[in-house]
């Protein structure tokens, strides 16, 4: 299925149309499957739509009982760490919602990278669904870095995964370099997966992932195209401004 793209004036129309999308399919999913799986994305851009989520109208619109929240990947530092991706779902959203504590499914970033890998797989396997080893998610929610890197997944790294979370190591911008990473095998299962992107940084990227020659090891964005599932790009007029 071909990526639906959603181009949007600035980051706060963009973040308003992902709370509606985040919103909407919670509520599909609680009705078909009595529990919603979303995966959450770190980097600058999704902090505004979870600060949205933290406020009426969307805070009262979602049965927080059943939201089960994972990460598409995580840094691996403290969990009080403002650079870790939990920290900053938990300071922006999770501190402002009734979500039960054990409905939060963090990776370990405190641990060495590898065992937090080992440690999130046996996580993601207790969410299963057949024929898979890990969930389907409804709504997986990913970024995508100017280099083409989306959740951990960097240019040169290998395409071809086994396990569905991998250990990296990264450096992007000023950003924790030891990572863990959920793989294509669970991206691709997901039932949605939305990426959001905002600036002109990536506009020329976004432009190569999208309308470009398929080249997934470049261009680990294009790795993500579910199996049975949709996908949408949220983008702001700056970043869709090569399309
Ligand atoms: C992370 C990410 C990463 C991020 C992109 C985009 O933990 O770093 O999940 O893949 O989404 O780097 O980041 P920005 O939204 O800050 O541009």
């Amino acid at each position: 299925m071909k990526p639906t793209i959603h181009i949007f004036k600035d980051i706060q129309e963009l973040s308003i149309a992902a709370a509606e999308l985040f919103v909407d399919s919670a509520a599909q999913a609680i009705a078909a499957r009595g529990r919603f799986l979303t995966a959450l994305s770190g980097g600058g851009t999704p902090k505004p739509l979870y600060e949205l989520l933290a406020q009426a109208p969307y805070r009262n619109q979602i049965e927080w009982n059943k939201v089960h929240a994972f990460w598409g990947d995580e840094r691996c530092v403290s969990p009080t760490d403002p650079g870790n991706n939990y920290f900053q779902a938990k300071q922006a959203l999770f501190d402002h919602v009734p979500l039960p504590v054990e409905n939060i499914h963090r990776a370990a970033s405190e641990l060495d990278p590898e065992d937090a890998a080992k440690e999130y797989a046996h996580i993601l396997n207790n969410f299963s669904e057949a024929p898979f080893a890990w969930p389907r998610f409804d709504l997986v929610l990913l970024g995508m870095g100017d280099d083409g890197h989306t959740a951990s997944l960097f240019p040169g790294s290998q395409v071809q995964t086994e396990t569905p979370a991998i250990a990296v190591t990264a450096n992007y911008q000023d950003r924790p370099a030891r990572r863990i990473s959920l793989t294509p095998l669970v991206f691709n299962a997901a039932r949605r997966v939305a990426f959001l992107a905002v600036g002109k940084s990536k506009s020329e990227t976004l432009a190569s992932i999208l309308n470009g020659v398929y080249h997934p090891e470049l261009l680990p964005a294009q790795r993500i195209h579910p199996i049975d599932g949709e996908v949408l790009w949220l983008v702001d007029e700056a970043a869709a401004s090569k399309l």
